[in-house]
């Protein structure tokens, strides 16, 4: 049995991933790895972004890690791009909570483009709903109008029970922290932040009456987290607006190539694990890509579905060392490569 698949996927995808697999060898070399083309290079390999084979394959394993897909030059059928196959993997995986950490580490307090005095210490999780809302509501299309110009619909839908149990993995992930969420929806605009809002109360009154419930509307949300980001601890949003929220809260902790992420479903079916960023077109191919938000997803993959905290411990603390000792990619200030930072890490392990 496949202990963690890897799909390293486009752009800088593989680059990153390759530190994670040096790092794998040195800390777990019994985990049983696999790995397959994925995104528009499994397009290339095999003529489908995510191909059947490659689906069972991620439904078998114990954990999956994604690098990244790049949908940028994309020529095919729309629904069949890249970024369609990254969402049809969540989908069939039925991972619908996704964990996306956001942490100042000290050594990282002046890469923020906020105050060091405003990020310290920050420790905040955002808890995105992954498998509804206007990414997978149908109807979707674009139509062409008798009279000229066309018209786009995109739908917004969730249900109870969508909203429900990404609220208790928020609640749950809270208890074991600073005990608080904060929701964070349109409950003034829109009927599905309304109902999300009324969901998220009946739930906490019901279930969860210990820890402290804060509703926010979204938009308030995202200026708060640059006014004063350190006042939340779990941030709990729907689809769309932790997508935004999450590339938000990367930025206060120094970028987007800080940030991992756990996508989790039922107990005991496989996590996804992904860093939060892109291909990166711009820099990819150079091996100038922070790995840190995939190493760090690897090692969420450790503590979340290989049963492995001890190993995800010592991951950690080789990742905290390293920038102790001035280990920097140059979007955080350094000159490092990317093969130079997973050595960095390497030797702290
Ligand atoms: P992006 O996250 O790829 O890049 C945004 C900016 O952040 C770029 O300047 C990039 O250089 C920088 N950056 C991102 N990761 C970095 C890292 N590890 N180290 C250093 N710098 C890093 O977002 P984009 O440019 O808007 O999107 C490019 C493509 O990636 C699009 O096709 C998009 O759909 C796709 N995308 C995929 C994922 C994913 O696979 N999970 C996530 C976001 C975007
Ligand atoms: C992310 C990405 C994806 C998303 C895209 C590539 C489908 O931006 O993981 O944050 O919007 O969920
Ligand atoms: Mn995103």
């Amino acid at each position: 049995m496949t202990d963690l698949l890897l799909l390293p996927g486009d752009g800088i995808g593989p680059e990153v991933i390759a530190e994670v697999k040096t790092l794998a060898a040195l800390l777990t070399p019994d985990l049983a790895l696999d790995e397959r083309p994925f995104g528009a290079a499994g397009f290339r390999a095999a003529g489908s972004c995510l191909t059947d084979e490659t689906l069972a394959a991620a439904k078998a394993a114990r954990a999956v890690l994604m690098g990244a897909v790049d949908g940028v030059g994309w020529t095919g059928p729309r629904d069949q791009r890249p970024e369609a196959a990254l969402l049809k993997l969540r989908a069939e995986m039925g991972v619908f909570a996704n964990l996306r950490p956001a942490l100042c580490f000290e050594p990282l307090a002046d890469a923020s483009s906020l105050k060091r005095e405003l990020v310290e210490g920050l420790d905040i999780v955002i808890v995105r709903e992954l498998t509804g809302g206007v990414y997978f509501g149908q109807p979707r299309f674009i139509e062409d109008l008798p009279g000229g110009g066309r018209r786009a619909v995109d739908t917004q839908v969730y249900t109870t029970a969508e909203i429900e149990r990404v609220a208790r993995v928020a609640f749950e992930l809270a208890r074991g922290r600073r005990n608080k969420v904060t929701s964070a929806e349109k409950s003034n605009v829109m009927e599905t932040g309304l109902l999300w809002r009324e969901v998220v109360s009946e739930l906490h009154r019901r279930a969860f009456a210990d820890v402290a419930l804060e509703h926010m509307l979204a938009d308030n949300a995202a200026m708060q987290l640059v006014r004063n980001p350190r006042q939340f601890d779990v941030i709990l949003t729907d689809n769309l607006f932790g997508d935004i929220l999450s590339d938000e809260a990367a930025q206060l902790t120094g970028g987007l190539g800080l940030l991992p992420s756990a996508a989790l479903g039922e107990p005991g079916k496989p996590g996804l694990y992904e860093p939060i960023h892109g291909s990166a077109p711009d820099i990819a191919g150079r091996g100038i890509a922070n790995p840190l938000a995939a190493i760090l997803s690897f090692e969420m993959a450790l503590r979340w579905s290989l049963g492995r905290a001890e190993a995800a411990d010592r991951l950690f603390a080789a990742v905290t060392a390293a920038l102790v000792a001035g280990a920097r990619t140059p979007d955080i200030g350094g000159s490092l490569s990317t093969a130079d930072m997973g050595a960095a890490v390497a030797a702290q392990l």
